[in-house]
């Protein structure tokens, strides 16, 4: 029997968890954190996200979105209380970005012409000509999935509640304290890091590539008619703003993005930035407000999330800390739920790896 304590209770953390608790094999699971779902603090990335799937790797990176994707649909069709729904998703390229070859905020694989995830995502298709807003290259559109990450959160809590897993407020100064926080008493065999944007600040080994992408958005009662559409770029803002809109499941109201601003620790929603959010919102998505201004929006609240943006991807693998196995899963940036469950799996592989090395110790 193995003796598990997970650090974090963002999408992260609790995938892991449930993932880990799914395989029944008597391993005692305890997640501690500092923030729990139902917390909003702009430090705890996960509840501020849309959070849609607009897979964005490059290769060789693909492999956590393009395993996550199946499960996340499998819940959008099965499972109305994961408040997950599927909507249409529609990629604008605009021609000064394609000329630009995608220098934007989230440049990565996401606007490629001709991009790896058209084999994943259902009903790939690229946009004829006439339907192209103006200033646009090329467009595609293809079904995706919103999250309404209110709801799925407490969900992830409650399917790890009904496997045994407990959770447990804690806030760690080091990695040292965590293996001593299991329920069971025990020292825990080990640690799963999955504390996102505070693994920089965390004592013991400071991850210095890890940095904040300041994510500020609208959130609005106007709903899209179905539609998610994102730009490859604005013209206004510091190159580090764009433009997506999604509807969450389940009333959840309609996500106005946003930014992608690195090294920004600033929490406070800016105004002059949610006019700009607004504006374009509108704009791409004259659904919105049946044609009208950004007067005609209804708005729930301003916020800001901090990605977890890690220099060189994100850190899944295994090391040894003062004597305890700890394996790391942090730095998803923003991608940290449409790679979620691929990142579990592989967190799994990592998690039995120690299992045997630990058995094959408690025999010699
Ligand atoms: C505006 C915005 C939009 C986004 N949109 C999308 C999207 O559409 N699709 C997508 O896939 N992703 C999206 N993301 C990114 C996604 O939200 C993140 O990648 C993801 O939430 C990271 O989750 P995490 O579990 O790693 O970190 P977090 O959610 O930050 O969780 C970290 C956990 O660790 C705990 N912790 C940290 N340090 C300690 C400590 N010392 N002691 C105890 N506990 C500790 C925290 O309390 C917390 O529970 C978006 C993000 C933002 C901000
Ligand atoms: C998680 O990793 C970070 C970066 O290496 C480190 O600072 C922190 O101590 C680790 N936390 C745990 C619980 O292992
Ligand atoms: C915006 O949403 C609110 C709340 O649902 C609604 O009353 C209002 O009519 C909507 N505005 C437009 C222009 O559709």
């Amino acid at each position: 029997m193995t003796t598990i304590v997970v650090v974090g209770a963002g999408v992260s953390g609790l995938t892991c968890a449930l993932q880990l608790a799914k395989q029944g094999d008597g391993s005692s699971i305890t997640v501690i954190a500092k923030h729990m779902p139902g917390d909003y603090d702009p430090e705890y990335t996960s509840p501020f996200a849309g959070a849609n799937v607009l897979p964005m790797a490059l290769e060789p990176d693909t492999h956590w979105e393009s395993q996550t994707w199946p499960v996340l649909s499998q819940l959008a069709s099965t499972t109305p209380e994961a408040g997950i729904h599927f909507q249409k998703s529609i990629l604008y390229r605009r021609a000064k970005d394609e000329a630009a070859s995608f220098a934007g905020p989230l440049s990565d694989g996401l606007f490629l012409r001709n991009p790896w995830f058209k084999n994943l995502m259902p009903d790939f298709v690229d946009l004829p000509k006439d339907e192209l807003p103006e200033g646009m290259s090329s467009g595609s559109s293809f079904t995706s999935v919103c999250i309404n990450t209110a709801i799925y959160l407490p969900w992830l809590v409650g399917q790890c509640r009904a496997r045994g897993v407990v959770f447990k407020r804690a806030v760690i100064k080091h990695i040292s304290e965590a293996s001593g926080l299991s329920h069971t008493g025990k020292k825990a065999d080990v640690v799963i890091n999955a504390t996102g944007l505070l693994s920089s600040r965390l004592g013991g080994v400071m991850d210095k590539k890890v940095i904040p992408a300041r994510g500020q958005v609208v959130v609005v009662r106007n709903e899209t008619g179905g539609n998610m559409v994102c730009t490859s770029g604005t013209d206004d803002g510091n190159g580090d703003e764009l433009c997506y809109i999604m509807q969450r499941a389940a009333g959840g109201g309609t996500i106005l993005g946003g930014t992608y601003m690195k090294g920004n620790w600033d929490g406070v929603p800016d105004p002059n930035i949610a006019t700009r959010i607004m504006k374009r919102a509108v704009e791409a998505c004259p659904a919105l407000t049946g044609g009208k201004g950004i007067e005609a929006l209804d708005v729930i609240r301003h916020a800001v999330g901090l990605r977890p943006y890690r220099e060189g991807g994100v850190r899944i693998e295994k090391e040894k800390i003062d004597g305890t196995w700890v394996v790391h899963n942090y730095g998803h940036g923003g991608w940290g739920y449409q790679g979620s469950w691929g990142c579990a799996f592989k967190v799994q592989e990592l998690v039995d790896e120690v299992k045997s090395d630990l058995k094959i110790a408690s025999k010699l």
